[in-house]
C-alpha cells in the first residue's frame, strides 16, 4: 500500500438516483444514477487504496438507491440484462459469493459460479489461463476471490472484461470494506470524527487493510488494536493510532470491529494460546460493559464465537453483524453496476 491519502472533506453527492425518470422506464427501475459516469470512470474494482473519497460516497450513494429495490416486492431491475457475470472463487466464501451472485441476479445477469475444487486448476491450470479460458466464453465482469494479493490487478492487465477483488490475499477486500462503511453511515448518519476501533489479527486481514483506506478516507479516526505480533506498530504510517491494550481506549470507541484470528493465513503460532488471545483482545462481557453507551458492534465474520466475540454480544442488540451481511447485497449490486457502465 502507498502511505498518502486524499482529503476527508465531504463533498456532497446526495442522493444519486434522485433524478432519474420513472422506474419503469430506466434499465436500473429508477433504483441507481443516470449518468454513473460523472464520477466513476473505473472498469475494475481492485481496491479502495485507489479510490478517492468522492467515488467511495458515490458507490455508497448508488448502494443506497439499490437497497430500495431488495425492499420492493420484484426485486429485480434491467440494469445488467443480456451481461454474464462469473464469481470465480479460488478460496472458500459464504457471505461474498452468495451475495455477488444475488447481486447480478437482481440486475438480471447471467451468473455463473465457478470454484477452484472440482475445476482443471487441479491439473496445473494457472490463474489467468484459467481466467482467460472463462473470458473466451464472452463474460463481462470477473468477480475473483483467491489466496495471492494481487490476483485481481493481474488479472485487470491480462483480460479485457471488468474484474472485480473479492478478496486477494491479505491485501484487500474491497466490497467487504464498502459494506462495511455503508453500515457505519446507515448507524450513525455519518462517518467523519468516528473513533473506530479494528482488533485482533490486523497483520492478515485484507479486511483490516480495506477499513483503514475507506475509514481514514472518510474521515473517521481509526484505532488499531492487537497483540504486536499481528498489529505490528508500522501500521501508524496509515494515519491509524496504534495499540497493543484494548482496555485502555475502550471506553472513548464507537465502533467495535472485532476480526477474526485467521488460523489459515499464519505461518506460525502468533499469539501464546486463544484463551489469552480472548482474555486480552476478545470482546467479552465484562469488557463490552465498559465500552461507550450506543457502541456499535461489528464482524465481517465468519466469526470465531467465543474467541474474538462473545456469542451473546454478536446476536445482542448493539450488533451490526447481519445488518452488514444485509448491506453487502446493496453494495454489491452497486460495484456490479458501475463497473459495467465504466466498461462500456
Ligand atoms: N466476510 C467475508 O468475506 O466472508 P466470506 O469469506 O464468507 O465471503
Amino acid at each position: 500500500m502507498s502511505t498518502g491519502h486524499p482529503s476527508t472533506g465531504h463533498s456532497g453527492t446526495g442522493n444519486p438516483g434522485a433524478d432519474n425518470g420513472p422506474a419503469t422506464d430506466s434499465p436500473t427501475g429508477g433504483a441507481s444514477p443516470a449518468s454513473p459516469q460523472t464520477l466513476w470512470k473505473r472498469k475494475h474494482l481492485l481496491g479502495l487504496s485507489e479510490l478517492s473519497a468522492d467515488e467511495i460516497r458515490f458507490v455508497l450513494d448508488t448502494a443506497a438507491t439499490f437497497k430500495e429495490v431488495s425492499m420492493r416486492s420484484v426485486k429485480k431491475v434491467p440494469a445488467l440484462r443480456g451481461r454474464v457475470v462469473v464469481n470465480a472463487f479460488f478460496e472458500d466464501s459464504t457471505r461474498t459469493r452468495t451475495s455477488f451472485s444475488l447481486a447480478a441476479q437482481r440486475l438480471s445477469a447471467d451468473v455463473i459460479d465457478f470454484s477452484e475444487k472440482g475445476s482443471s486448476v487441479s491439473k496445473g491450470e494457472t490463474l489467468v489461463d484459467t481466467a482467460r479460458t472463462i473470458e473466451a466464453m464472452g463474460i463481462d465482469i470477473l468477480v475473483v476471490r483467491h489466496a495471492a494479493a494481487g490476483a485481481a490487478d493481474l488479472l485487470s492487465r491480462n483480460l479485457k472484461c471488468s474484474i472485480i477483488n473479492a478478496g486477494d490475499g491479505a491485501h484487500e477486500h474491497p466490497t467487504q470494506g464498502l459494506l462495511d462503511l455503508y453500515t457505519i453511515r446507515e448507524r450513525f448518519g455519518k462517518i467523519e470524527g468516528l473513533k473506530v476501533a479494528i482488533v485482533g489479527d490486523i497483520a492478515n486481514s485484507r479486511v483490516a487493510r480495506s477499513n483503514i483506506w475507506g475509514l481514514t478516507k472518510l474521515g473517521a479516526e481509526v484505532i488499531l488494536v492487537g497483540p504486536p505480533t499481528l498489529c505490528p506498530k508500522g501500521f501508524a504510517k496509515f494515519g491509524c493510532r496504534v495499540t497493543h491494550d484494548l482496555d485502555s481506549v475502550i471506553g472513548e470507541i464507537d465502533v467495535m470491529y472485532m476480526l477474526r484470528v485467521q488460523n489459515e493465513r499464519m505461518k506460525s503460532a502468533q499469539f501464546p494460546t486463544v484463551r489469552e488471545f480472548t482474555k486480552l483482545f476478545g470482546l467479552t462481557w465484562d469488557r463490552f460493559q465498559r465500552c461507550k453507551k450506543g457502541v456499535f458492534v461489528m464482524h465481517p465474520g465468519p466469526m470465531n464465537r467465543g474467541v474474538e466475540i462473545q456469542s451473546d454480544i454478536a446476536d445482542g442488540e448493539s450488533s451490526g453483524i447481519l445488518k452488514q451481511v444485509e448491506n453487502g447485497l446493496a453494495v454489491r449490486m452497486a460495484a456490479l453496476y458501475l463497473v459495467s457502465q465504466a466498461g462500456n
